[in-house]
């Protein structure tokens, strides 16, 4: 029954066993490029996460452009200057991302303490009107200001109370010149809304837009590749499945190939 059960292989045997190193090589070699294999967008909540995003501890930094890096608890969040704050939605087509302070959605009836946010060459707040969120106000306030006041939910200053009214709100003078401390918050207003209370908690869990203005990633993504960022000459990659490539996995037309090496 068992031919070659002392030792030598049957031609067959032979023969399949040469089939099965054939078809490992062929994998091994077949494999895509580790980076490219690295960043494949991950999930967080009911996000797609990519570059420029990378999520701290689920994936590699270099699939992301340093600045973007994210937490992923229930949803991504991003820390932006000094607070952190959830993403709501990313349109990466748009390069643009919907944004709320963070502290805000695990309180109400109060306002909690949001501090300023500045944009910089990377990232850019879409179009918006400011909340001023005013404390350290005198004690003695004028009449004109009784409705603007609100409670803070963690009492950082004296008398636990503060203001808050839009940009466009016409009392914003009289207001600044009562309170020491002015936090601004972009919100999203309708065209009528300006003028009087708002509702501040709100504004603040509808957020805002921010874009981005670090590389487009759109012609590695049409040719098949996965944007990445190598930090040794702090430049965009296109990871593609054979390689890194600088734009695209396609080759470059002959015109411009004179201009960039692919
Ligand atoms: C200032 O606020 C009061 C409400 O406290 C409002 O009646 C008044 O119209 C506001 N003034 C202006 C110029 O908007
Ligand atoms: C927040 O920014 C505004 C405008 O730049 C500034 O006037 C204000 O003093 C800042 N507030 C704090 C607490 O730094």
């Amino acid at each position: 029954m068992h031919q070659s059960s002392s030792g030598m292989y049957s031609s067959v045997e032979f023969f399949n066993l040469c089939i099965f190193f054939i078809i490992i090589l062929l994998e091994k070699s077949s494999a895509a490029h580790y980076q490219y294999e690295a960043c494949v967008p991950k999930a967080c909540g009911t996000l797609s996460i990519k570059f420029p995003f990378y999520i701290r501890g689920l994936q590699e930094s270099y699939c992301g452009h340093p600045g973007f890096e994210l937490s992923c608890s229930n949803s991504p969040a991003i820390h932006l200057t000094e607070d952190d704050y959830v993403i709501d939605n990313i349109q990466y087509e748009n390069r643009i991302f919907r944004v709320h302070n963070e502290a805000v959605s695990t309180v109400g009836g109060c306002l909690p303490q949001i501090r300023n946010i500045s944009e910089d060459s990377q990232l850019g707040i879409v179009d918006t009107s400011r909340l001023h969120l005013l404390s350290n106000c005198n004690s003695e306030l004028p009449e004109v200001l009784s409705s603007y006041k609100v409670n803070y939910c963690d009492p950082f200053n004296k008398e636990d109370l503060g203001l808050v009214m839009l940009g466009e709100d016409k009392n914003l003078t009289i207001a600044l010149q009562e309170c020491n401390t002015n936090v601004l918050a972009p919100v999203e207003v309708d065209k009528n809304g300006g003028n009087g209370i708002v509702d501040y908690e709100g504004l603040l869990r509808k957020g805002f837009l921010l874009n981005w203005k670090v590389a487009d990633c759109s012609k590695c993504e049409r040719s098949g590749g996965r944007c990445g960022f190598n930090e040794a000459d702090g430049r965009t990659r296109c990871f593609c499945p054979d390689r890194p490539h600088s734009e695209s996995c396609k080759p470059l037309s002959k015109n411009a190939r004179g201009r960039e090496m692919n």
